[in-house]
């Protein structure tokens, strides 16, 4: 068994944590009167339930025991971004110009390192995996090249482990900026990610186990596009006839981010374009 395979759930929930503390700030510029009005939505959707499913002291006492091990083990990150994520970046982007968007997970970490196009991602001598070149474009709505654009690119390896999350994976292996050329080209060399599971030995795996569901993602890559002027798009790209597409846990599949890579070098690596057109920024 691989020292990967030894990622608990506790440490990459803490993990999460404290860089989610790290990439986001919160500010207090919520008003009284929308978190009076969220919060008392919030409050009756979990009352109705208790009413309407008639919950007894043991199911609440379970339910308490859980929120209190969410906690202590740092999986809020974990359980909001594969339950809740996708809502709200659906009403974030639902106006939104250009390029799909979906979910960012828990797992982005800002500054990796930059290469030039083409280029290699950080990856170790005998990274497992099929060699992957992903390359495309970036261009405005209206198809016109932006070059010098910012193509951050980060995924799980071919065991389904994310870099800074799980231990013993070098700092920044898969994970990568691109610029684009003066053409808006980018070429990243990868290799193929695995299907994610997430962490099943902590408290969002028992829950999961205990309403009979699955763990899994498809396998994908997660990219943020950005330009000067520009609205940043935070994006992932799936791989056609992969498992899970219809059954993400997360909710975070569309039908306009699933590849579809081609044989390259009689069939021992795959390669695939994609574009990105990018919204003007307000
Ligand atoms: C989670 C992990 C991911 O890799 C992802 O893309 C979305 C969510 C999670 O564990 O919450
Ligand atoms: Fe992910």
């Amino acid at each position: 068994m691989s020292v990967e395979t030894q990622a608990t759930a506790a440490d990459s929930g803490a993990k999460a944590t404290e860089r989610f503390r790290a990439n986001k700030s919160v500010t207090s510029e919520v008003t009284t009167e929308r978190v009076n009005r969220l919060a008392s939505r919030a409050i009756k959707a979990l009352v109705d339930t208790v009413l309407e499913e008639k919950v007894t002291y043991e199911e609440y006492n379970a339910l308490k025991a859980w929120l209190i091990e969410v906690g202590e083990t740092g999986e809020w990150p974990l359980f909001l971004d594969v339950w809740v994520e996708h809502a709200v970046e659906e009403v974030a982007n639902e106006n939104r110009q250009g390029s799909k968007g979906t979910i960012e997970g828990p797992y982005y970490v800002p500054e990796s390192p930059v290469l030039e196009s083409p280029g290699t991602l950080p990856m170790r001598d005998d990274e497992p995996g099929t060699p992957l070149v992903l390359h495309g474009k970036v261009t405005k709505v209206d198809g016109s090249a932006l070059a010098g654009a910012k193509v951050e690119i980060w995924h799980a390896d071919d065991l389904g482990f994310y870099s800074q999350f799980a231990p013993e994976i070098p700092e920044w292996n898969l994970r990568g900026t691109i610029l684009t050329d003066d053409d808006g080209r980018y070429e990243i060399n990868t290799v193929q990610p695995a299907p994610y599971q997430i962490p099943t030995d902590g408290a969002c795996g028992k829950l999961i186990e205990a309403a009979g569901w699955h763990a899994w993602r498809p396998a994908h890559l997660h990219l943020k596009v950005s330009a000067d002027n520009h609205q940043l798009i935070t994006t992932q790209l799936y791989f056609q006839a992969g498992e899970h597409l219809s059954d993400d846990i997360a909710s975070a599949v569309k039908p306009e981010l699933i590849l579809n890579p081609q044989d390259k070098n009689d069939g021992s690596d795959k390669e695939v374009a994609y574009d990105f057109a990018l919204a003007q920024a307000n």
